[in-house]
């Protein structure tokens, strides 16, 4: 796809969707940013914006929800294609709030497919997870294994996916990729841009290491070390956030000339447990981490590793960023924004 190419980005001011809008700023493109701050701020595109030395064309703060602030959105620029980050992601919470997940990430989906069919917008990236391989007895995973979503966020994704690939079948002009991220991590290697979570304790890991490496939080819970894996801990497939980026661009200049929809795995292929990472960020950092092995995560499986061969083959790409740096990236993060962004 040439330079000028306008993208509207949901959930741009995000984790992933901010880092994705810096690599499509420094690749020509221009960016529209739907962001309801619920989960993040706008401080994140002031940094976008610095780091790209140019603004987003536009943010538009509205949820995807409201039907008629979308379609002005639509209305006012020219969108050539759409990358949908703009979801709830929280597991833990999900099992909680079910309805509120279907509402906001089915929900959210179907009206932003609506928006694009009634202004003539056939191409979409769509922010897929893992978590829709559930309780995954072999690794690492094809795009072919089988999905079993264990909990409310995994099966809205999965059921986003059927949304779009039935919608596929009946509009010919429609073309989709589907990405299904393993477990991103890291930040932008300037260290202005990275994850900040919401609440004073994160879920993940790796912003719960980078705060216990920061002395902010007094030691990390290592949930199990009894999992059939090397040394008992969970095994997850880390993705620097940048190499995260770089497959979405790369996946809009595979959506020209395509139609229907296609699903591509974006990790590594390599596992890393708990306490390999734990080892990875004490070197990246020269900190030294407390921590504690507690009992396992309701709800946690011992291994997810992807095969990244199908993306490989298809678009000639793979991720270059190894452990060191992810972990190198967030710690610069975390050393130069103690408290995320400023208000
Ligand atoms: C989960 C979701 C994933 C979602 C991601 C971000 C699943 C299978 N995966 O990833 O889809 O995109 O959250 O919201 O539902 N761990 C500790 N101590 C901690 C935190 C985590 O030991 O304080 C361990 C976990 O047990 C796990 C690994 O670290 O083995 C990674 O956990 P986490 O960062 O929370 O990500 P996932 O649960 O893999």
């Amino acid at each position: 796809m040439p330079g000028r190419t306008t993208v509207l980005v949901t959930g741009g001011a995000g984790f992933i969707g901010s880092h994705t809008c810096v690599e499509l700023l420094d690749h020509g493109y221009d960016v529209v940013v739907v962001d309801d701050y619920s989960n993040s701020s706008p401080g994140a595109l002031e940094r976008v914006a610095k780091i790209a030395a140019r603004p987003p064309v536009a943010v538009h703060e509205i949820d995807l929800l409201d039907r008629r602030a979308l379609s002005r959105v639509f209305d006012e620029h020219h969108i050539d294609a759409v990358i949908h980050f703009a979801a709830k992601k929280a597991v833990g919470e999900s099992v909680e709030l079910p309805v509120e997940y279907y509402d906001t990430n089915v929900g959210g989906t179907t009206a932003l497919l609506r928006a694009m069919h009634d202004h003539g917008v056939h191409r979409l990236v769509f922010s897929s997870s893992c978590s829709i391989y559930g309780n995954a007895t072999k690794v690492p995973l094809t795009e072919e294994d089988p999905a079993g979503p264990t909990n409310p966020y995994a099966t809205s994704k999965w059921l986003c996916e059927q949304v779009l690939a039935d919608t596929c079948r009946h509009l010919p002009r429609l073309s989709v990729l589907v990405l299904r991220y393993f477990n991103p991590v890291g930040a932008h290697p300037s260290g202005l841009l990275g994850e900040v979570p919401r609440g004073a304790v994160p879920n993940n890991v790796m912003p719960y290491l980078a705060r216990v490496a920061a002395g902010r939080l007094p030691k990390l819970s290592v949930f199990g070390d009894d999992y059939p894996t090397t040394d008992g801990t969970g095994v997850r497939d880390y993705i620097h956030v940048m190499d995260v980026a770089e497959g979405h661009r790369v996946a809009l200049e595979h959506l020209v000339g395509e139609n229907g929809m296609r699903v591509f795995n974006l990790g590594t292929g390599q596992g890393t447990s708990v306490l390999e990472l734990v080892a990875a960020f004490q070197r990246a950092s020269g900190t030294s981490i407390p921590y504690e092995i507690t009992g396992r995560r309701p709800g946690d499986v011992p291994a997810l590793v992807a095969d990244p061969s199908a993306v490989a083959r298809a678009w000639n790409w793979t991720t270059t960023r190894d452990l060191t740096a992810m972990c190198e990236d967030v710690w610069r993060f975390q050393e130069l924004n103690p408290s995320g962004y400023p208000n």
